[in-house]
């Protein structure tokens, strides 16, 4: 176990004022779990009353994933951001995104880890990162993400931990914790199940480098799932039934293979689905551990999970807590590096689950930008796992905004998973399987398996009237629907 710390305490407000304007500032959090937040509150008040005085006052933030509301919200809410990566998912911060008042890097989270060691962004001044403990000789206990925390300690210059005494001091025991060398010494990765560890219960920082602790007691804040809505379920359904099939079709071995489900209500219930399904137990190979699993391996349905997160309501996390003797030998912690990886996805034969805003009739996938210019939140891990899964498949409600939108289009306004790579589409009209079809068949099966059946035709009068080649496509007329929805508001502004 961990022995006691002999850093100096701060304040909040103390240790905000060790960052300074223009800082690269990384902080631990991956979703809202395990962010930092003491801190970085008290780091948007600091810039408010800056901002008063007439002062200048944004940093950079480097995060894992998105953040707690402290963290993102609090920061764009100040105007304190000028440089963000690699993902978020908050309102404020999105508008500032969308304005161009700050810069963000949208980036396979598998990556951040190896561009931080490369030295391919900004190096980071100060480190603030959330432990349950940290130790003389610079060991970092992490609570219940890891994100790309080892990373940011390895390389800060100066760090703070906030030390939260509201998590379970039994958290290392589902840390697996390991930066990877740089290449070309890089050896095979020895996970060979969703369960192997190679890493240690925590992570490492030079002790000479942390400039004091902040001590809190701060949940996380994850918002519990609303049930799941009748579009969802339908989703959830074909895919459900499909993977069934795949199962008795042989595709899938009897013993099932591990599940990557992104985030969101759509992913929630796709897990609750395959929970009442007659799916045998499984295993996770995912980024985020969300709600709907707790019960699942509560229940014996879900055999163990690799994570970077576990993204619980405070219930559900406290029922972890309660009863870590179940569950710490079933969850394992990872960096992003690991949890995501490529080479580990394509090795365990994960079937990657994911959420999409838009896809083409040709199977290529927009999850990032709306009519090709404003960013939601990002592509997250969704690539390292879509380009390398067994079974890659993307969902999406076949239709948004009460109808004025398809999600189905002729063209993409934006590509973060292309035909190439995309095996998989269902919406709640049906399911399209795109494995062995060219292109035309390919067309033909996403519009009528997944497409509204109102924008049906228009899109196959759209293939038809295309001019020949491998890929039909009317430059004139392939963003149509999203020209109309510029300027009517709707798709098919006559119905
Ligand atoms: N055009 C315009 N808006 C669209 C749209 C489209 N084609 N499709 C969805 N939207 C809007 C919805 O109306 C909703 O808007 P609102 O917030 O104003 O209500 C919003 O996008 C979110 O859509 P929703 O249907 O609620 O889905 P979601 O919460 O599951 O989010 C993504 C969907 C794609 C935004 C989300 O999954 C995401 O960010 N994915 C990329 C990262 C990722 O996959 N991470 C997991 C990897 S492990």
């Amino acid at each position: 176990m961990p022995n006691k710390t002999s850093f100096p305490v701060l304040t909040p407000d103390e240790a905000a004022a060790q960052i300074p304007h223009g800082a690269t500032v990384g902080f631990s959090g991956f979703t809202p779990a395990g962010s930092a937040k003491a801190v970085p509150e008290a780091l948007a008040q600091r810039a408010r009353a800056l901002h008063e005085a007439g002062e200048p006052f944004k940093i950079s933030v480097l995060t894992g994933a998105s953040t707690a509301s402290q963290l993102d919200d609090a920061l764009a809410d100040a105007d304190a951001v000028s440089w963000r990566a690699p993902y978020q998912s908050s309102r404020k911060m999105r508008k500032d995104i969308n304005n161009q008042q700050v810069q963000f890097l949208d980036m396979h989270l598998s990556h951040v880890p190896q561009m931080i060691e490369f030295g391919f962004i900004p190096q980071i001044d100060v480190a603030v990162v959330e432990a349950t403990d940290v130790t003389t000789d610079g060991r970092v206990y992490l609570t219940t993400s890891v994100g790309v925390t080892p990373s940011i300690l390895r390389h800060a210059d100066k760090v703070i931990v906030e030390v939260n005494r509201h998590h379970s001091t039994r958290l290392w025991e589902m840390h697996d914790i390991a930066v990877l060398p740089p290449p070309p010494q890089r050896n095979p990765i020895p996970i060979h199940h969703p369960l192997s560890k190679m890493g240690t219960p925590f992570a490492s920082v030079n002790p000479d480098k942390i400039i004091g602790i902040v001590e809190t007691d701060a949940e996380d804040g994850v918002a519990p799932f609303s049930p799941p809505d009748e579009v969802s379920e339908r989703i959830a359904g074909h895919v459900v039934e499909f993977l069934m099939n795949e199962k008795k079709a042989g595709r899938i071995p009897a013993d099932f293979l591990p599940l990557q489900a992104g985030v969101g209500n759509v992913a929630n219930a796709v897990m609750a689905g395959l929970g009442e399904s007659e799916v045998p137990p499984f295993y996770m190979y995912t980024e985020v551990y969300q709600d709907a699993l707790v019960d699942l391996m509560r229940k014996e349905r879900l055999l163990g999970a690799s994570t970077c997160s576990l993204t619980l309501s405070e219930p559900k996390l406290q029922e972890v807590y309660d009863n870590m003797d179940f569950f710490a030998s079933r969850i394992v912690l990872r960096p992003q590096e690991l949890s995501n990886n490529p080479g580990v996805v394509r090795r365990l034969g994960v079937i990657s689950i994911n959420t999409a805003i838009e896809v083409d009739i040709y199977g290529n996938v927009n999850s990032t930008h709306v009519t090709g210019t404003r960013l939601m939140n990002g592509i997250g891990g969704s690539g390292d796992f879509t380009r390398n899964a067994y079974l890659s498949m993307l969902v999406c409600p076949s239709q948004a905004k009460g109808g004025a939108i398809s999600t189905v289009v002729p063209m993409v306004s934006h590509v973060d998973h292309n035909e190439h790579s995309v095996q998989i589409i269902a919406t709640d009209q049906g399911l399209a399987d795109l494995r062995g079809l060219g292109p035309m068949e390919r067309a033909r099966r996403i519009i009528d398996h997944c497409a509204h059946p109102k924008y049906r035709d228009y899109l196959h009068r759209y293939v038809e009237d295309a001019p020949m080649g491998h890929i039909r496509h009317d430059l004139h007329t392939c963003y149509e629907l999203h020209r109309n929805l510029l300027e009517h508001g709707t798709m098919l502004p006559e119905g």
